[in-house]
């Protein structure tokens, strides 16, 4: 990952809060995020005092639809302070269209690659495009520890001493608090399991990339009445949750064949492969 900084703190979802607290997110601001993302990525908003803003997702992607935040952008100024997009099924959110919007309307870009482990676009590695980004190495991730752990990085050296600040007590030194923090510590044996495990990662990704297209080969030579969709360009290149990625492609389109529109199974309540 070429980024300058990685801070691991207790779980993705704290590494998710203490990113949006050292991006300034508190309350009376607004966070626009994905509709159809497990329910930490708002629960880290409501942590700080922000309220999430809720966006679906486009039918293609099964990420952000970035018409609709184009849209919130303007609607919603100046309440809107930063974007959380969550990479999901091994696609990225279009991220160099996100940034723009975002440098546009000034406001700071978080990345949820808490399932986004070495997926990757044409353009880069989920993780490598907004001002921070978020990871969790729950165990049943992509690269998932023995317990919980997660991770922030970003390019810039302060936010990244901010959130080591906000993850340890505020501490800078021994019995040094500079500011009121949280106890969100990666657990020194997580982080040993997780050196171990990360140098088999990309070797796990092609696997899940080799039994994708397994998958997708022979669904879509079966008798089942139902086609699969082809990822955007570049998302069949990402590693996440491949049966993920299979699984909402059937859905979605069997959702033609009981006459729902495809767009309403990619809304939380009525999706069926919601992530975790
Ligand atoms: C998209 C997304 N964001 C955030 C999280 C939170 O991570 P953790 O369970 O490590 O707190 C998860 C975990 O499942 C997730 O899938």
């Amino acid at each position: 990952m070429r980024r300058g900084h990685c801070v691991g703190v207790g779980n993705g979802t704290d590494a998710l809060f203490l990113a949006l607290l050292a991006l300034g997110v508190g309350p009376g601001d607004e966070v626009i995020t994905a509709a159809n993302s497990f329910v930490a990525t708002a629960e880290a908003i409501t942590m700080t005092g922000a309220t999430p803003v809720f966006i679906d997702c486009d039918p293609n992607r099964y990420t952000l639809d970035l018409n609709q935040v184009e849209n919130a952008l303007t609607s919603r100024a100046p309440r809107v302070k930063a974007i959380v997009p969550v990479h999901l099924y091994g696609l990225l959110v279009d991220m160099p269209r996100l940034m723009d919007l975002a440098r546009k309307a000034g406001v700071k870009v978080l990345e949820d690659a808490a399932q986004a482990h070495d997926a990757r676009s044409e353009e880069g590695a989920a993780g490598s495009f907004g001002d921070m980004a978020a990871f969790s190495f729950y165990p049943g991730k992509n690269l998932g520890a023995f317990g919980d752990g997660g991770a922030v990085v970003t390019r810039d050296a302060e936010l990244a001493e901010q959130v080591r600040k906000l993850a340890n007590h505020g501490r800078v030194g021994k019995s040094d608090h500079v500011l009121s923090g949280h106890n969100s510590r990666l657990d020194t044996l997580q982080a040993a399991v997780l050196s171990v495990k990360l140098r088999h990662l990309p070797a796990w990704s092609e696997s899940r990339r080799a039994l994708t297209r397994r998958y997708v080969e022979r669904l879509a030579g079966a008798a089942t009445g139902w086609s699969l969709r082809r990822c955007p360009r570049g998302g069949n290149t990402s590693s996440t949750s491949m049966s993920h990625a299979a699984k909402t492609g059937t859905d979605c389109d069997s959702s033609s064949r009981t006459g729902r529109s495809p767009v309403a199974c990619t809304t939380p309540s009525a999706c069926r492969c919601s992530p975790r």
